[in-house]
């Protein structure tokens, strides 16, 4: 992994809906109905109305799967959606579905020239993957897309929690450390 993708990741702590990037991505159901948690957060912000009415013009999103929509009343332009699983033992492709929520927000965020994207913690709220299994994901997603020469420049992760953010970022100090693998 070269040093360059590293210095694209960044960890912080906080509340999504302040953050001043392109897009921010959205852990939404499969109706994207709205709900509680960062994403009754970000409708909140946004405005409920505006985002209930744009999320209603893309009839839904499948498990792994992204869709875009404008920020509104969000600092941040726009708001990727997606859905990761809900964690029922991890044997149910759960990990693979759970890269795929990232990998396809990184996929639709450099479709529409979005170049700095914050993602909360998908699925390890309401849907209940174990934190540091589902961290790991995220950020190895991140730095294989950016690797790959994923057109993004920023890749914020945000923690809404101290203890979470302490968490990942021993998380990505220890990916930092493994031996690369050919
Ligand atoms: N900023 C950043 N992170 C936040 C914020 C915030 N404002 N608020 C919560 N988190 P969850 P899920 C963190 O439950 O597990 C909804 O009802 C939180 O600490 O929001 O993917 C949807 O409609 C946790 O680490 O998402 C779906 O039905 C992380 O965000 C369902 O919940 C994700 O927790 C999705 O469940």
């Amino acid at each position: 992994m070269n040093s360059e993708v590293w210095s694209k990741i960044e960890l912080v702590q906080g509340d999504i809906t302040n953050l001043a990037v392109d897009a921010i991505v959205n852990a939404a159901n499969e109706a994207l109905a709205g709900g509680g948690g960062v994403d009754g957060a970000i409708h909140r912000a946004a405005g409920w109305e505006d985002l209930q009415a744009a999320c209603h013009k893309l009839g839904g999103c499948a498990t792994g799967d992204a869709k875009i929509t404008p920020g509104f009343r969000l600092p941040a332009k726009y708001i990727i959606h997606t859905v990761g699983p809900v964690f029922r033992g991890g044997q149910r492709g759960e990990p693979e579905l759970l890269a795929s929520a990232y990998r396809r927000s990184l996929e639709v965020a450099a479709e529409n020239g979005v170049r700095t994207i914050a993602f909360p913690a998908i699925s390890t709220g309401v849907y209940g993957y174990p934190f540091e299994a589902a961290t790991e994901i995220a950020l190895r997603t991140a730095l294989d897309f950016l690797e790959q020469g994923g057109r993004v420049e920023r890749v914020t992760f945000v923690f809404f929690a101290r203890a979470d953010f302490d968490l990942a970022q021993a998380v990505l100090e220890r990916l930092r450390r493994e031996p690369a693998s050919g």
